[in-house]
């Protein structure tokens, strides 16, 4: 059967794996301790989906065009084992890039394992160099020498990294040329995120977003930068190439150029839900058809017509209606 495209056109490529709720990070545009305190319920083991329930999913969407897969969380590498669940989605026929989204504090330690497994890229969040507001950002005092030492280890077994840092203004508007100039250096691609209002949690202002243009304004003050066009349709980021040629650095203009046109993601939650949008307030459970041992057929056949109804596009419509959203750590973003 042929790949379903949805109501707008849209074909389906890859899928966003969030294999836990759970971060060792409290960042306050994402889980601020407030709500995320001790007492926070999060997901019991027994709601988690299996790695082979995962890889049965993954394997299930392969026929509808899924080819890249990215591992999230929460932080993924709070999931014990994770390296084993690359090694086995590694294995899927079809899948042609698995990448991760972590934010680099465990990184040290499994990036061996993951490179051996299959990984083939990593994409590391990191909003300031400087301790203070690194400390004060994650909320947990977690040390930026640890995501640094994640990011080298993961260079020295072959990973090729990414950078995510999300700016938000009079917390890390400071850090954007200070991260771009090391970027140079570490020979890292170098992202910046527009601050989203993503969940329903974080308090999110239109004030605190720092729009593309004004990133793209900093670094110019200091770098002389030519865009270059997208690597494939539906990237996420718009590039810039440093003009001496050592480097790129992209910006991810959801708030104010959003991309909803090209977006071909597919979210799958850790506990087996499926999310057609980043903003999406509900899921359609898989977890449970695939444990009532219904035939994988009818699970394909489930997605596929939830993606040919879809019509998303949040980003483009922001603020035209209120209603609400799931949080970005049990999504993972
Ligand atoms: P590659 O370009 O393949 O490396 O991956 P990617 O850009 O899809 O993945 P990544 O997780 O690094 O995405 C970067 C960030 O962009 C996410 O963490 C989100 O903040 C944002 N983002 C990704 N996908 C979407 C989306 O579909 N909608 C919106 N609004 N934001 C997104
Ligand atoms: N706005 C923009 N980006 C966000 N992220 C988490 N919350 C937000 C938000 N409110 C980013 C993280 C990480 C990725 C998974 O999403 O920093 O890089
Ligand atoms: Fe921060 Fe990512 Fe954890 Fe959210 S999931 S609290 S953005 S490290
Ligand atoms: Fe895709 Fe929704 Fe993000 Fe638009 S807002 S790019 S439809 S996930």
């Amino acid at each position: 059967m042929d790949m379903p495209t949805d109501l707008l056109g849209r074909g389906l490529r890859d899928l966003r794996i969030s294999v836990t709720d759970r971060c060792n990070f409290r960042c306050r545009y994402c889980m601020p301790v407030e709500v995320f305190g001790a007492g926070y319920a999060f997901m019991p083991r027994e709601h988690l989906l299996t790695f082979e329930e995962i890889v049965t999913l993954a394997g299930i969407m392969v026929p509808l065009g899924i080819r890249k897969i990215r591992l999230t969380g929460g932080e993924p590498l709070l999931r014990r084992g994770l390296e084993d669940l690359v090694a086995m989605l590694a294995a899927v026929e079809g899948v042609n890039d698995i990448a991760m989204t972590t934010n680099g504090v465990l990184l040290a330690h499994h990036a061996e394992a993951l490179a051996l497994a299959g990984l083939n890229r990593v994409t590391v969040s990191l909003d300031a160099l400087d301790p203070v507001i690194f400390a004060k950002m994650n909320g947990v005092g977690a040390k930026v020498e640890r995501v640094l030492a994640g990011i080298n280890s993961a260079q020295a077994f072959g990973l090729p990294v990414k950078v995510n840092a999300v700016i938000q203004r009079g917390v890390n508007d400071g850090e954007i040329l200070p991260l771009a100039r090391w970027a140079k250096i570490a020979g890292v691609d170098l992202r910046y995120i527009e601050y989203m209002d993503v969940g329903e949690t974080n308090g999110w202002k239109l004030a605190e977003v720092v729009s593309g243009a004004e990133i793209l304004s900093v670094l110019e003050s200091e770098f002389a930068m030519v865009p270059r066009a997208p690597a494939y349709r539906g990237e996420v980021a718009a590039h810039w190439s440093h003009a001496d040629g050592a480097g790129e650095i992209g910006l991810i203009r959801s708030v104010t150029n959003p991309f909803c046109q090209d977006c071909q993601r597919l979210r799958l939650s850790a506990d087996g839900k499926i999310f057609t949008c980043l903003f999406a307030a509900e899921g359609h459970d898989l977890r449970e058809i695939l444990r009532s041992g219904m035939e994988l057929q009818i699970i394909e056949e489930t997605v596929r017509s939830i993606w040919l109804t879809r019509a998303d596009r949040y980003s483009e419509e922001r603020g035209e209606m209120e209603r609400p959203k799931a949080e970005m750590s049990y999504l993972g973003g």
